[in-house]
């Protein structure tokens, strides 16, 4: 499995160990940066790595901010990408179970490190269980292809 990582400075520290939990898992990683501890803009981070998960060169990817929420913000905003921001570890399986997301973001600010790993595990030993929560994936994706959800206008 091949995943991005990305980060904005609140998050430099919990991703370095973040990334460590996953090359111990053998999960091989995209670091998009960034790598310096001066303030970064998180949109730059966010959005490189969901490129990269659009584009199929990566299997999904992991991003954090100080709370999750401006990274995985720019990082929805990118074509066929689903992130949840998760502070807990049950709607990180589910939402990969009944959301299929591709992306998962967190908060440095907001979990502690250990937290964080049960999160990114979670996640990633979750399977999308299809049926009809793929009717409600197509929905989304709909909204996200034709600005609009045809159902909804009836
Ligand atoms: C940076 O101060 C902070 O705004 C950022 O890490 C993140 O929390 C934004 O959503």
């Amino acid at each position: 499995m091949k995943l991005a990582i990305g980060n904005d400075h609140a998050a430099l520290e919990m991703k370095k160990e973040i990334a460590a939990h996953l090359e111990s898992k053998g999960i091989e990683l995209v670091d998009v940066g960034t790598n310096s501890p001066d303030s970064f803009h998180y949109p730059i981070s966010g959005y490189k790595a969901a490129k990269l998960v659009a584009s199929g060169e990566v299997d999904g990817g992991i991003i954090i901010c100080g709370t999750g929420v401006g990274i995985s913000l720019a990082a929805n905003k990118v074509d066929g990408i689903r992130c949840c921001v998760c502070s807990e570890p049950y709607s990180a399986k589910l939402s990969k179970q009944h959301n299929n997301t591709n992306m998962l973001a967190f908060g440095a600010r907001v979990v502690g490190i250990e937290t964080a790993k049960m999160i990114v595990d979670e996640w990633l030993n979750a399977a999308f269980e299809g049926g009809r929560h793929q009717t409600r994936v197509d929905m989304i994706m709909e909204i996200q292809d034709t600005g609009k959800l045809a159902v909804a206008e009836e």
